[in-house]
């Protein structure tokens, strides 16, 4: 079988934002392993306005369309108020068809991991028929991370990433069959 293309999308936009190196690191311990091609996803690159705020036809389409092209997600997630960020809300509701049917993992990040983030995310991937997997990466901004801003992840991340990957890929494949 071909190899699967797994997006690993960015969840913030703001100024000043993390995500870009938590993005990378994921980025280059996937690519090590080589069982997939891995594309960093920018949710800032598609300029989609709050949904339903102003003409949006290209950036939805242009959105789709790198979605369609995906087989899995990982999911970089920070937590904003207990919650996902507001940028990453409005670019899973951008779409719903080119979700479907296809695996997640999630990294996620805050003073406690980012957990009760990943935990309303998990929600939100279910009604887009998206299949969250298990082992979930959960980053301390206190113990990962130099002055809340340098990231400096502890080695035995490393084993949870590889085994989420191990997941996203079985399953996205399992569920390539569906579409
Ligand atoms: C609006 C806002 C709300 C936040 N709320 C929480 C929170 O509830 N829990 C938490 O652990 N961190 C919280 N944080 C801290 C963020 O997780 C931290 O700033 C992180 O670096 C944000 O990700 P980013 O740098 O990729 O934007 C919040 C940050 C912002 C900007």
């Amino acid at each position: 079988m071909s190899k699967l293309n797994i997006g690993i999308i960015l969840g913030s936009t703001r100024e000043g934002r993390v995500s870009p190196q938590v993005g990378e690191w994921v980025k280059q311990h996937a690519d090590a392993r080589g069982d997939a091609n891995y594309e960093i996803i920018d949710i800032a690159d598609y300029k989609l306005p709050l949904l339903g705020e102003a003409d949006a036809s290209e950036q939805a389409a242009a959105w789709n369309a790198k979605l369609n092209s995906l087989d899995g997600f990982v999911f970089v997630v920070q937590e904003y108020n207990h919650s996902i960020s507001a940028a990453l809300k409005n670019a899973l509701d951008y779409a719903r068809e080119a979700w479907n049917n296809k695996s997640a993992g999630i990294v996620s990040y805050g003073s406690v991991g980012g957990a009760r983030a990943a935990e309303h995310l998990r929600g939100i991937l279910g009604e887009l028929l998206v299949a969250d997997v298990r082992v979930h990466v959960a980053l301390s901004l206190f113990t990962d991370f130099e002055n809340f801003s340098t990231f400096k992840p502890a080695e035995l991340h490393l084993t949870n990433l590889n085994e989420m990957l191990d997941q996203v890929n079985a399953w996205g494949g399992a569920l390539k069959t569906l579409r």
